[in-house]
This record gives structure tokens, C-alpha cells and sequence, in this order.
């Protein structure tokens, strides 16, 4: 028996039609915002993601050397792709770039429940702006999708331009500091601190700042512990926008984003009942394509742990309402015949299996069809159909056009 790797799982179809729901829904909220939808490689150049992604990422991509040596790495996350994407191929597209993608990722994490090898993310990125208004409308946008998805959630707004300034004299530490400010371990931060020998004081400063949480009013306490500064003025217009639309959420300092290539705005959401993996969405404005050799482009997006809100939402598939064509022994060819015509309108299965009739009829029931359409020798000489509502037992002679027209008369 091979089982699956580590970290995966398998989707069954129920399972499938509640996540195809969900998907629909995320895709409908982006599309109302104006974003498209693109898709990238499920493997890119390993150093794609070693530019900048950050240390903690690096440990955790799934990396490889092809049959001619090359290193390749399963994406991790999709931003650094998408802005290589866009590099390649998207010089003559009108700016902004509004994209949104729905693909899984590959970290090689300890899996546990919501955190998984292989799951699927949610994002997306508006390329090209460095206006405010990009960080709010993105916001929004994954505030609106989290809405619509139905889930209880709290959402966190940040800066990290504001730690880093802080953190500025610690240079080739930062992204250290910074990962410790990102797990609030504020013990570590401490002890790092000290051992850089930052002073007292502003040990003091860095701890009191990162755990500063609230309302946006929390940003004149920041100023004095920071000094005034353009970031906390950008915050602060980003506040009063988001204000404007009503958005729920708390301005939370000590959010660092645990990849490095972040730079402004930085945002979180998390989730009532999913246990310790409860961020359902991480994102904020970021600056990649310097790295890549191209001029910086200001961008923003945001990515959304697309398992851990199925995981928490409660959509069905709608009833299509399930045909059986059953036929007795002899009668098979008409059966697949009337069932193709039947496709047209509706979902129908025939039996591949060689049952008797009453087995056809009682697995029909057993795979949760509401009707069965029964053909047997007088059916066909005669030319008409025997319509069987399973659940009640009654039956008509019909015709296909008849079902065709309607299905609920059958269903009284
Ligand atoms: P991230 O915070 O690393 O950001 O991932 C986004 C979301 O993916 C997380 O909030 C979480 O819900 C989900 N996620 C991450 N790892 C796992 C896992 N092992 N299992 C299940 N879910 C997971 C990014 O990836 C950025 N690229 C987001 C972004 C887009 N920033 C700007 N644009």
C-alpha cells in the first residue's frame, strides 16, 4: 500500500464541490474589483525565491535539480512569480495590473491541522501603484472575500516601514529582528536586541511599539515613541479610508509579515476556531522587481489560505438533481441513447455494471438520485419513457421531451 507523501491530502467529491463553491464566490468578489485572473508555472528558478522571500521560506521550499542540473523549487507562495510574470510578458498592458490567481503552493512544513505540504492559496496582486488608495482597495477587497466566504475573522493592519526605521542601525540583523517581532516572541526580541547591544532605550521603544494594538488613535502613542513620520502619516490616510468604508479592523504594530520583501501597509486576518493556524490572510505592499534587474515597481496584494476558510465555511453545491436510466436486460442501447439525449439538460448516469433492474434502481438511490428513467420492451415498442420518482415510488409515462421540459412535475 503507498500512501499519500506527508502534508497532502486527497479531496473527495463532496469535499471538491464545497471548495469549487468557495473558489466561485472568491472569484466573483475579485472580478467585481476589476482583477483577472493569470496563472504561473508550479515550478520556477529556484532563486526566484531565494532573492528575497527570507530565510524562514527558504528552509521550507521544495527544491530539485533537473535531468540537465538545473535548480528548480515548487513555488512557495505566487507573488514573486507573478512579478516575474509580469517582467516577461506584461510591458504593454496598461497600468495598474489588477491580477488575482487560485493555485496551490508547496512548503515543506510540519504539517499539522491547517498547516499542510501542499495547499492552496487565494491572492491577489495590484501592480504598479504607490498611492494609498492601492492599499485600501486591496484591503477591501480581501476584507469583502472573507465576508462573502461567510467566516468570523479579525483583521489587522500595520506598517512595517515604521519597525524597520526603528530597526535601521541593526542592518544585517533586521530580517532576524523582524521574524522575531513577526512570531510576537517578545522574550527573543529582547535577548536579540540586547545581544546587538542596542541601547536600553530603545529596546524599551521596540517592545512597547510592536505590541501597540487598537483603534487608529493608537498612532499618536506610536508617533511618540517613533517620532512623527511618513509612514505613520500613510497609515494614518489609509486608516481614514478604511474608516470611510466601514471596514472592521484594529491598526496592530508589532505585525512584521514573515517574508521580507514587504515594505509599507502590511495586513493579517485570523480566524475564530481554527486552533493555533488561525491566519486565514496575509498580505501588504511590497517592492520585488529591483531584484529581478528591473525598475522597482510599488505593488500590493495579498494572499488568502484558501483551506483554512473551507475549512471553516459552510457552502453546498447546489442540487443539480441526479437521472438514473435504468434499463432492463436487452434494452441497454436505447438506455445510453436516452440518457445522452436526458444531458442535455440534466446530470444522468446509466448502469456500466451489468445489474438486474433492481439493483439499477437501488443503487440510483444509493448515489442520490431523485429520479430514475426506466426503459424496458414496452417503452421502446411503444415509444415512451416510464418516469420513477424514487423517493415516493410514483410513476409516469412521459415522454424525453416532457422530462426535458421540466423536471419538478416528478417531484410532487
Ligand atoms: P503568507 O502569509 O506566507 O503570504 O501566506 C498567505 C496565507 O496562506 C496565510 O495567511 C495562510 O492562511 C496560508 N498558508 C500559508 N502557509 C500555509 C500552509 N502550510 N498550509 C495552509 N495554509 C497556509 C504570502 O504567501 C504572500 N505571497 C501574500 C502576498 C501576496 N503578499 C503580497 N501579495
Amino acid at each position: 500500500m503507498i500512501s499519500k507523501p506527508r502534508g497532502t491530502r486527497d479531496f473527495l467529491p463532496d469535499e471538491m464541490e464545497k471548495r469549487k463553491v468557495l473558489e466561485n464566490i472568491m472569484r466573483d468578489v475579485a472580478e467585481r474589483y476589476g482583477y483577472r485572473e493569470v496563472s504561473t508555472p508550479t515550478f520556477e528558478h529556484l532563486e526566484l525565491f531565494t532573492k528575497k522571500s527570507g530565510e524562514s521560506i527558504l528552509k521550507e521550499i521544495y527544491h530539485f535539480k533537473d535531468k540537465s542540473g538545473r535548480d528548480l523549487a515548487l513555488r512557495p507562495e505566487l507573488t514573486a512569480a507573478v512579478t516575474r510574470m509580469i517582467l516577461e510578458e506584461c510591458h504593454a498592458m496598461p497600468r495598474p495590473l489588477r491580477f488575482y490567481y487560485f493555485s496551490n503552493c508547496f512548503r515543506y512544513e510540519r504539517p499539522q491541522k491547517g498547516r499542510y505540504r501542499e495547499f492552496w492559496q487565494f491572492g491577489v496582486e495590484l501592480v504598479g501603484s504607490s498611492m494609498p488608495q492601492a492599499d485600501v482597495e486591496v484591503i477591501a477587497l480581501a476584507y469583502d472575500i472573507m465576508k462573502s466566504a461567510g467566516v468570523d475573522f479579525s483583521l489587522h493592519v500595520g506598517h512595517v516601514g515604521i519597525l524597520r526605521d526603528m530597526l535601521k542601525d541593526f542592518k544585517g540583523e533586521t530580517a532576524q529582528l523582524m521574524r522575531l517581532i513577526d512570531k510576537k516572541d517578545h522574550k527573543g526580541l529582547q535577548e536579540s536586541l540586547e545581544s546587538l547591544n542596542a541601547p536600553e532605550e530603545l529596546i524599551e521603544k521596540t517592545l512597547t511599539f510592536t505590541k501597540l494594538l487598537g483603534g487608529p488613535e493608537i498612532l499618536d502613542e506610536a508617533e511618540t515613541i517613533a517620532g512623527s513620520s511618513e509612514h505613520i502619516d500613510y497609515l494614518r490616510g489609509v486608516c481614514e479610508m478604511l474608516d470611510l468604508l466601514k471596514l472592521d479592523y484594529s491598526v496592530d504594530l508589532g505585525i512584521a509579515r514573515g517574508l521580507d520583501y514587504y515594505t509599507g501597509v502590511v495586513f493579517e486576518a485570523y480566524a475564530e476556531g481554527l486552533g493555533a493556524q488561525n491566519q486565514i490572510c496575509g498580505g501588504g505592499s511590497y517592492r520585488l522587481a529591483h531584484l529581478f534587474g528591473s525598475r522597482d515597481i510599488p505593488s500590493t496584494g495579498f494572499a488568502l489560505g484558501f483551506d483554512r476558510i473551507a475549512e471553516l465555511s459552510q457552502f453546498k453545491k447546489e442540487e443539480r438533481g441526479l437521472i438514473a436510466v435504468v434499463s432492463v436486460k436487452g434494452y441497454e442501447k436505447e438506455a445510453i441513447k436516452t440518457a445522452r439525449e436526458l444531458r442535455t439538460r440534466y446530470q444522468v448516469v446509466t448502469d456500466v455494471m451489468g445489474r438486474n433492474m433492481k439493483n439499477q434502481l437501488s443503487n440510483a438511490s444509493d448515489i442520490g438520485a431523485k429520479l430514475a428513467v426506466i426503459i424496458g420492451k414496452e417503452e421502446v415498442e411503444q415509444g415512451f419513457i416510464t418516469v420513477k420518482n424514487l423517493e415516493t415510488g410514483k410513476q409516469w409515462k412521459s415522454s424525453i421531451d416532457e422530462l426535458i421540459s421540466g423536471y419538478e412535475q416528478f417531484l410532487e
